[in-house]
């Protein structure tokens, strides 16, 4: 007889998704994304919202229907509060709050990039506390020293643009689609590294800036298209794999200085950049110069995913984290 029964829904921002968590064990993870933005060249809001206010049935409903149970069988609904748009929060939100209500089991408050790191406890293995995990997503570049599923420490952010925006700028500046990220990737597999050089920032502690990179692309690219009106086309493997460079060192200096800093070996990454296969081959050669003990998680959980919201509401309803009826989205959530 399962105890726990965990839906987790997330809609922060252009992916909507819903899981079911048996106790403890995430069993499926739907994803319905969203291609429309891809014509406008980055997320539109409102668009996002509407899209979401499609999907959120259907994924649940399949959620439910693959996992064989029925909604009837859920104790606790877990949802992204923030940080995201307001918009899209507000969809999955409301409708956890409709279904939480009408079935009379608990909501559970869900911090979206919480949710990337506690993403490692999907599948096996599962790193053991203390543990630091590199988050970096389109919204947020964090190091945070992890204590226990809940309790957690920011020991280093960015103070401007977060890493996913620096590859997606950079990507739209070498004329590509959005999200460039993936695209920047893949082609950096093709291109020099050693190629051209970009200015790195020089924040001195574990905090991060990533502007000053994105500038020194721009104002490269429009010195030499000012001679050259084809040279991003003829070097384009070249541009993403430096560019892709600088930002994996930037990344990974701050999390070696941390790792020594705080005497910890036990390395995650977490959330949609750490698809990025250039960061994780590099990971892999500090995890052997340093004896890392690396955690990477699967693709699928890299992402924005309702499996990381599912499994972080099952780690807040064992210690009865219980939302409040009179809670509401955050889309600026503090960690
Ligand atoms: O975590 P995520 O799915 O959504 C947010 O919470 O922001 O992260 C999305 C970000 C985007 O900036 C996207 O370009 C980037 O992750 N991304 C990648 C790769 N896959 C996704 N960046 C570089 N290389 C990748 N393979
Ligand atoms: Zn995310």
């Amino acid at each position: 007889m399962m105890k726990d029964v965990v839906l987790g829904i997330e809609s922060s921002c252009d992916e909507t998704s819903a899981s079911i968590c048996l106790d403890g064990k995430v069993i499926n993870n739907i994803i319905a994304t969203q291609s429309i933005h891809e014509q406008y060249g980055g997320v539109v809001p409102e668009l996002a919202s509407r899209a979401h206010q499609q999907h959120i049935v259907p994924v649940v409903h399949k959620a439910c229907q693959d996992a064989e149970i029925d909604l009837s069988d859920v104790t606790a609904i877990a949802c992204t509060q923030g940080p995201g748009l307001l918009g899209s929060l507000l969809v999955g939100y409301s409708f956890s709050k409709s279904l939480s209500y009408a079935l009379d089991v608990p909501m559970i408050n869900v911090h979206h990039m919480k949710a990337h790191i506690l993403a490692h406890f999907i599948d096996d293995p599962k790193p053991t506390f203390p543990f630091l995990c590199l988050t970096v997503s389109g919204g947020h570049t964090q190091i945070v020293k992890v204590k226990s599923h809940i309790e957690m420490e920011v020991l280093g952010e960015t103070i401007d643009d977060a890493v996913g925006e620096a590859f997606d700028k950079g990507a739209k500046l070498l004329g590509l689609p959005y999200p460039g990220g993936p695209l920047v990737d893949k082609l950096a597999a093709k291109g020099d590294a050693t190629k051209y050089n970009f200015t790195k920032s020089k924040v001195t502690n574990l905090d991060f800036s990533f502007s000053g990179v994105k500038t020194s692309l721009l104002y490269f690219l429009r010195d030499q298209l000012a001679t050259d009106v084809t040279f991003i086309e003829n070097h384009r493997n070249d541009l993403c794999a430096s560019y892709q460079h600088v930002l994996i060192e930037m990344l990974t200096e701050k999390l070696l200085k941390a790792s020594n800093k705080e005497n910890i070996k036990r390395i995650a990454i977490a959330g949609g950049v750490s698809a990025n296969m250039g960061l994780r081959e590099r990971l892999l050669d500090l995890a052997k110069n340093y004896n890392w003990e690396l955690f990477i998680p699967d693709f699928q959980y890299c992402t924005d995913n309702a499996g990381m919201i599912a499994i972080s509401g099952y780690y807040q309803l064992i210690h009865n984290l219980h939302a409040d009826l009179k809670d509401a989205p955050n889309p600026r959530m503090p960690f």
